[in-house]
């Protein structure tokens, strides 16, 4: 179960012990996490998942497919190297202590 962290720009942060298997936008939604809002339940189709993963778990994380990658390019928030849509995260232990920034609007 491992630990994640999501940091807001505003210096606030969420911690949370997220269970295996789950993605890290549910958990987010789960945990109350601002600004990370899921509409279309992790179909790939809103990207209101957004988030910036920590550099140093960016090769943990792996690369974001086509289609995410496509839908990044529609964000809110202008996507970033490190952008990718938390429903395609899932939760495991080789990312435990995670840090996540959530995008401010
Ligand atoms: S929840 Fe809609 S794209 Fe991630």
């Amino acid at each position: 179960m491992p630990k994640v962290t999501w940091m807001f720009e505003d210096g606030g942060e969420v911690f949370a012990d997220v269970k295996d298997g789950l993605s890290l936008m549910d958990a987010a939604v789960h945990n109350g996490v601002r600004g990370v809002i899921g509409e279309c339940g992790g179909g790939l189709m809103c990207a209101t998942c957004h988030v910036y993963v920590d550099p140093a778990f960016a090769h943990l994380t792996g690369e974001a497919s086509a289609m995410e990658s496509d839908l990044l390019d529609m964000t809110e928030v202008p996507r970033r190297p490190e952008s990718r849509l938390s429903c395609q995260l899932v939760a495991s232990e080789v990312l435990d202590g995670l840090v996540l920034r959530v995008p401010s609007a």
